[in-house]
């Protein structure tokens, strides 16, 4: 591809450079447009727009390819633990052993909350989702570690990274008990990530709790399969929120914030709720029917994605888990034959193929957090509690980045030109 591309606008031409990356398309280099054309351009949603340069997680949405640091996303599900996959985000390397060790160690010492931190529980009602305790519990570490808030020094930078990291299973296990009136369970440092939040999750301080490798297992894909998925709209939200310098605490509150929407995290509980209406595979027809009604805002959740236009490689572990887990626990669910009905049926749609709408990850999520026993709206804030790990590796590459500026978007503004102010009487 040639070095530059050239922008005609009237009779005056403007070239910009092209600039590629080590994989992916190239990008046109506008940041000096504004200041020689005086055009900004247009792109809501950013759909061509490339926001920064990162190099932590590559997406072939085409092929269906995920990988982070390099390592597609099946190998680091089959292979890796959560530990592994976070240092790797973290640090761009897979750690040896003692680098494991240490950074393990170094997450436990770190699972434990402020005990002033659990009056902030008892301010919230019971019935409150999950993600809004979530929202306000994380931004109110910001009040809490005030040791790890200087972003310009990466030491510390990487102390509240460790700790958000360590603290999210704490939290999000705590705003479960909370709503169902069970005393919080403190974190136990000799189990494994995931096991340790089932624990803090599903125990009782009245008797001991046995951690299930195979849910343990589940739990350890769910959580590496969400662990990141580059500038997507919570991590942009981190992004944009940490590019003024605030606290890190807080701008992590902004991406959960994000997160909750349910186009973007809420779509595994708003795929299970609509796999539970349709109920048996007879009813799939009439909704298939509704998802290609122009006139019908009614969407197959768990279906499509702004940049998969193909099978989310996501969503393939997912369905295995999903058969591992029922299994396991011995569950005969009509949702999962719904699930695999549904998916078939659409997959073979022309309406689905034009589209290439696939299934992606949160197609199958549902299903098997429910099946372990988590309520649907526990769903966002597990996948909140697992991205914490991109969202702080994001951050740390944002703020050491020398390009890095505060972000600011500009605007096609179509409101009233200017006009006198009239008084209240005269209008
Ligand atoms: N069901 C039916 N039609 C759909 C669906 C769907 N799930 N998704 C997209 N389409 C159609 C749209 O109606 C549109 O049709 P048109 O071109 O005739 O207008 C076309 O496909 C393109 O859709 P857009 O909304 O423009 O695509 P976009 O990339 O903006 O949206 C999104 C992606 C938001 C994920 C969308 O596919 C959707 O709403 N899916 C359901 C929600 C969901 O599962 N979200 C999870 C995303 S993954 C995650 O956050 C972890």
């Amino acid at each position: 591809m040639a070095d530059k591309a050239s922008l005609t606008i009237g009779d005056r031409n403007f070239e910009c450079d092209i600039l590629s990356g080590s994989a992916g398309p190239d990008v046109i280099d506008i940041r000096k447009l504004y200041g020689q054309a005086g055009v900004f351009t247009y792109d809501p949603g950013f759909t061509s727009t490339a926001a920064c340069q990162s190099a932590i997680t590559y997406i072939d949405g085409d092929e269906g390819v995920l990988l982070h640091r390099g390592y597609p996303i099946d190998q680091l599900a089959e292979q890796s633990t959560f530990m592994e996959v976070a240092y790797l985000l973290l640090n761009g390397d897979l750690p040896k052993q003692d680098e494991l060790e240490k950074f393990t160690y170094t997450i436990t010492r770190h699972t434990m909350l402020h005990e002033q931190l659990s009056t902030f529980y008892r301010g919230f009602r019971r019935d409150a989702h999950p993600m809004a305790i979530m929202c306000g519990v994380v931004g109110a570490l910001s009040a809490f570690y005030h040791d790890s808030t200087d972003i310009t020094d990466p030491k510390q930078r990487m102390i509240a990274s460790h700790r958000l990291i360590a603290k999210m299973p704490t939290i999000a296990a705590m705003a479960y008990k909370y709503s169902i009136g069970q005393p919080f369970v403190y974190p136990q440092n000799d189990l494994s990530y995931t096991g340790n939040f089932l624990r803090m999750t599903f125990g009782v301080p009245a008797e001991p709790y046995e951690v299930d490798p195979v849910i343990e297992n589940a739990m350890r894909r769910i959580f590496i399969l969400h662990a990141d998925h580059e500038q997507n709209a919570s991590t942009s939200t981190v992004r944009l929120a940490s590019s003024s310098g605030a606290n890190p605490f807080a701008c992590i509150a902004a991406g959960i914030a994000c997160l909750w929407g349910p186009a973007h995290g809420g779509a595994n509980e708003a795929a299970l709720n609509m796999l539970r209406e349709i109920g048996r595979p007879e009813r799939i027809p009439e909704y298939i029917a509704r998802a290609k009604d122009k006139e019908d805002p009614f969407r197959l959740m768990g279906f499509g994605h702004r940049v998969y236009k193909n099978y989310d490689p996501r969503a393939k572990v997912m369905q295995k888990t999903a058969e591992e887990v029922l299994d396991r626990l011995g569950i005969s669910d009509p949702v999962l034959d719904t699930a695999r009905e549904l998916e078939q049926i659409a997959l073979k749609d022309d309406y689905f193929i034009e589209k290439k709408l696939y299934p992606n990850v949160d197609f199958y999520s549902g299903v098997i957090l429910s099946a372990i026993g988590f309520p649907t709206d526990m769903f966002t804030a597990l996948f909140a509690l697992a991205r914490t790990v991109g969202w702080v590796a994001q951050w740390n590459e944002m703020i050491s980045d020398p390009d890095q500026k505060i972000g600011r978007p500009r605007q096609l503004y179509t409101g009233p030109t200017q006009r006198d102010y009239v008084p209240v009487d005269q209008r």
